[in-house]
């Protein structure tokens, strides 16, 4: 199939994306019982995970999404620029980060320095899609759907250059 100038295979289906994702809300489920966790989705990666994992999930909770831009083309351009829509008091909250993917790890440790100092009692993070190869690592990551190679995919929220978010499917780079 192909994106912009680049041709991309099927690499996750719907249905074991929809799986994991039970599995993950489960465990949330589980973890936080007697809790009213707020779920902090990252923009714009993340929105489709964000909507399809809340709907799974049993406990009274909120959410609020978050804007961190960082990436460019298909490197990690490690020049985060800004965040954006932190207006949410999370002080005494038990916070779970809800990323699309994470890569170096660099935009979520940005983030993490960025909410911390703000009182919150907790703040976990979940995420679908794990790069382990390029993770600097230093971060505890508690809930994570897949760990992938080290390739560029689409689909299923995550764009090339702003297109396939909307693929119900992930696909990866055919090299
Ligand atoms: P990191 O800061 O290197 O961890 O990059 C994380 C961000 O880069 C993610 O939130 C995504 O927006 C983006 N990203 C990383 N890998 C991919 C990929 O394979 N496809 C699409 N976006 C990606
Ligand atoms: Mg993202």
């Amino acid at each position: 199939m192909k994106i912009l100038d680049h041709e991309f295979k099927l690499y996750i289906g719907s249905r074991e994306i929809e799986k994991e994702i039970d599995r993950i809300a489960g465990d949330i489920n589980r973890d936080y019982r007697g809790k009213d966790p707020l779920f902090i989705g990252i923009l714009n990666g993340a929105f489709i995970f964000a909507a399809d994992l809340i709907r799974k999930i049993t406990l009274p909770s909120e959410i609020s999404f978050l804007k961190v831009s960082s990436y460019e083309m298909m490197q990690s351009s490690e020049k985060i620029k800004e965040l954006i829509g932190l207006d949410q008091d999370i002080e005494g909250r038990d916070l779970i980060i809800l990323e699309d993917i994470i890569d170096t790890g660099l935009t979520l440790k940005y983030l993490l320095d960025a909410l911390s100092g703000r009182g919150a009692s907790s703040i976990e993070i979940a995420s679908l899609f794990l790069k382990p190869e390029s993770f600097r690592g230093g971060l505890d990551i508690r809930y994570i759907g897949f760990e992938i190679p080290n390739q560029f995919i689409v689909g299923y929220g995550l764009d090339y250059n702003g297109y396939g978010r909307n693929l119900k499917n992930v696909y990866i780079l055919n090299k």
